[in-house]
């Protein structure tokens, strides 16, 4: 696959997709959406890959947001294909981890946030500046940042637009990790090494279960858990692990 506005880097079953706009902070304009959204499809049907990574080109952003310079002249509709991503990535029933080099503003943080896991350097900073242009924002921050930080700090960081750094964003929740921008890709892989330890079945049936949890009732959720608890129960893989700690226990 080649790309005008992405690299893609598969190694060791880990997909690393990186937005290539550096000059633009990686903005992300029509083309990045049109390849970000077809390169996922495309890693969702590879198996030889099993966890993805989205990071940004150049040491500064990961992605200052939606393309500003294209919003002249903007249907309504133009709107939709970030929103699509980030539902692309939700939905993917493989792990994504954001890898979060900088700048992660607007269309940044939501993707960030669309993400399974969101992993950044000590030079990130994260915002929802769209306030600042008179509108809200319209890649999931409005459904998604509540969830994550909390109604009244989501509100208060779309309604001021205030750009916070990294270790703010780590108390607030909306990071998981953060290590120095030189150990940033070491520490995302790292992790990434650490799922790719355990049965990926069960990894991908992990986010199916959570993911059902933000859309239905807790009755609902438990049918769900057991289903697919006893899908995983009866695979080989599980009769093997179980079977190899009660050989362990009995020595
Ligand atoms: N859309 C389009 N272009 C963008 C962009 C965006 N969201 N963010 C940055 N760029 C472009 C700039 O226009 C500039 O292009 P140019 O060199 O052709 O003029 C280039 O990226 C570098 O940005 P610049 O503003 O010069 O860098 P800076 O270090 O002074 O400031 C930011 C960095 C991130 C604070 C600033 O670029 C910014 O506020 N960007 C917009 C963030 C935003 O509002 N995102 C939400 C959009 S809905």
């Amino acid at each position: 696959m080649t790309f005008e506005t992405l690299l893609l880097q598969i190694e060791e079953r880990i997909a690393t997709i990186t937005i290539n706009r550096p000059t633009k902070l990686n903005a992300l304009n029509k083309q990045v959406k049109i390849e970000l959204a077809s390169v996922l499809d495309t890693l969702a049907q590879d198996d030889q890959v099993a966890i993805i990574l989205i990071t940004g080109a150049g040491e500064k952003s990961f992605i200052a947001g939606d393309d500003i310079a294209e919003f002249k002249d903007r249907t309504k509709d133009d709107f939709k294909p970030l929103q699509e991503i980030t539902l692309q990535i939700e939905n993917l029933r493989k792990p994504v981890i954001a890898v979060i080099n900088g700048y992660a503003l607007g269309g940044g943080t939501e993707l960030a946030l669309a993400s399974d896991f969101r992993i950044a350097s000590t030079n990130s900073k994260f915002g929802l500046p769209e306030i600042t242009l008179g509108i809200i924002p319209g890649a999931g921050g409005t459904q998604r940042l509540p969830k994550v930080i909390g109604k009244s700090k989501a509100l208060e960081l779309i309604m001021t637009g205030e750009i916070i750094d990294a270790s703010t964003a780590l108390t607030l929740g909306l990071i998981d990790k953060l290590v120095s921008p030189a150990e940033l890709m070491t520490s995302a892989i790292g992790f990434a090494k650490k799922l790719l330890q355990q049965s990926r079945f069960a990894i991908e049936c992990a986010k199916e279960a959570v993911n059902y949890s933000t859309k239905h009732s807790v009755e609902a959720g438990l049918e769900k858990e057991l289903d697919l608890l006893w899908k995983l129960k009866n695979t080989a893989e599980s009769k093997q692990k179980v079977e190899a700690f009660l050989k362990k226990s009995r020595k």
